[in-house]
């Protein structure tokens, strides 16, 4: 097995980092997909549940393949550990639970995915961890709005689905002076255009459900950060709930991971080409694609990040009737919530993704009725545009 070194590209990490050990001499990973793992003796059973000798229990706990999608996530986010989790809704909750306490307070951007915002609204406030939102841009409303009590500054940056850009490193010195930790879900650039851990940030979060598959197969996610709090605290927790990854998701993630580089590249080429188009059709009022030299977060995404990513979104004049009507006339295009695909998808985020959020709070984070979420795929980009401008038409 090789682990990893420091001087190589994300291309390179995400092919050859913690390579797997072959036990059959296969080139490519084997799945594990076992429930438990056998021992010589009931004495080599009790040193390696008491923690006491290396080895694997049983697949909640520890399983090879989803050992080494975690070891290779680490890699490319430069974390010093990983778990990975059945969803990226687990992972946020496994990291809230593990990490968070009845009184405790978290300070998070209103743009955030609906369902997170959900999760803090509805789900964690039932455990009395109150939730203040902010806009993710102001820095000063996140310092007005942290207590003695606020433990946790959560972000998801550029945002779902308007490209907002929040500035990590500021966010992570913030928490810092406050003795709060930052969380950062990093599944719209993954590590290969971003890295919150190098920026300050204490915790990433996946879906890898998005990228890192990327042909929208599978539901997975992770929770990337130091060896105490994520390797022991968050890894106890979902240890012991049991929100884990399958070893047949994790092999598919792990083949993702081979492949991330390139692709995300090309999702960013084929957006960039999409965003400029759509910047040039009258009835489109305006492109949000933190790509875009005119977006007002394109200067602090140049500074932080390495890339834009395949996601944008755009105001179609006429409100919702309208942003149907294009959506309905797509052929090409797949219309479902999911991203991160080889196909490209869109969807009207004001009755999907963000659907359960309240009209006020969708208000509040700037999702209107006329606004259309794409999430560039890896067709030829010529074959996506024309499909829309079809639709237009
Ligand atoms: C930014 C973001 N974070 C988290 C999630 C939740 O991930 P999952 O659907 O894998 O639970 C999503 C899902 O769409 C998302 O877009």
């Amino acid at each position: 097995m090789t682990d990893f070194d420091e001087s190589w590209g994300f291309a390179t990490l995400g092919v050859r980092a913690f390579e797997p050990a072959r036990g059959s001499g296969e080139h490519s990973a084997a799945i594990h997909p076992t429930s438990s793992f056998v021992f010589k003796t009931a004495a080599e059973a009790a040193a390696v549940f008491a923690g006491e000798a290396p080895g694997n229990v049983y697949s909640r706990f520890t399983n090879p393949t989803v050992q080494g999608f975690e070891q290779r996530l680490a890699a490319m986010e430069g974390g010093a550990a990983c778990v990975a989790t059945a969803s990226g809704m687990a992972a946020i909750l496994s990291l809230c639970l593990a990490t968070l306490r009845s009184g405790d307070e978290v300070v998070a951007s209103r743009s955030l995915f609906g369902a997170t915002v959900n999760l803090f609204n509805n789900v964690l406030s039932r455990f009395g961890i109150v939730t203040t939102w902010v806009n993710l841009t102001e820095l000063d409303a996140w310092r007005a709005a942290i207590t003695p009590r606020t433990k946790l500054l959560f972000v998801e940056t550029p945002s779902n689905p308007l490209s907002e850009v929040a500035d990590i490193a500021a966010l992570a010195e913030l928490a810092h002076a406050h003795g709060a930790k930052l969380a950062v879900d990093n599944c719209f650039l993954t590590p290969v255009l971003q890295q919150p851990l190098k920026l300050g940030a204490d915790y990433v979060i996946h879906s890898a459900t998005k990228y890192l598959d990327g042909q929208g197969r599978c539901l997975g996610g992770a929770v990337v950060g130091d060896a105490q709090s994520v390797g022991k605290d968050v890894y106890g927790f979902m240890r012991t709930a049991g929100p884990s990854m399958s070893p047949f998701n994790a092999w598919v993630f792990l083949k993702g991971l081979e492949t991330l580089a390139l692709r995300m590249r090309a999702h960013e080429a084929n957006a960039m080409a999409l965003a400029r188009w759509l910047c040039e059709q009258p009835r489109i009022a305006r492109v949000h694609y933190s790509g875009l030299e005119s977006h007002p977060g394109h200067a602090l995404a140049c500074r932080q990040q390495r890339g834009f990513g395949g996601v944008l979104s755009f105001e179609l004049r006429g409100g919702r009737g309208e942003a149907w009507k294009l959506i309905d006339a797509t052929r090409l295009c797949s219309i479902t919530a999911n991203l991160g695909d080889t196909r490209t998808t869109i969807t009207h985020p004001a009755t999907t993704t963000h659907g359960r959020v309240t009209p006020e709070a969708r208000a509040a984070a700037g999702i209107g009725e006329g606004l259309v979420r794409v999430a560039v795929g890896l067709e030829d980009i010529e074959d996506v545009i024309a499909d829309l401008a079809r639709a237009l038409a």
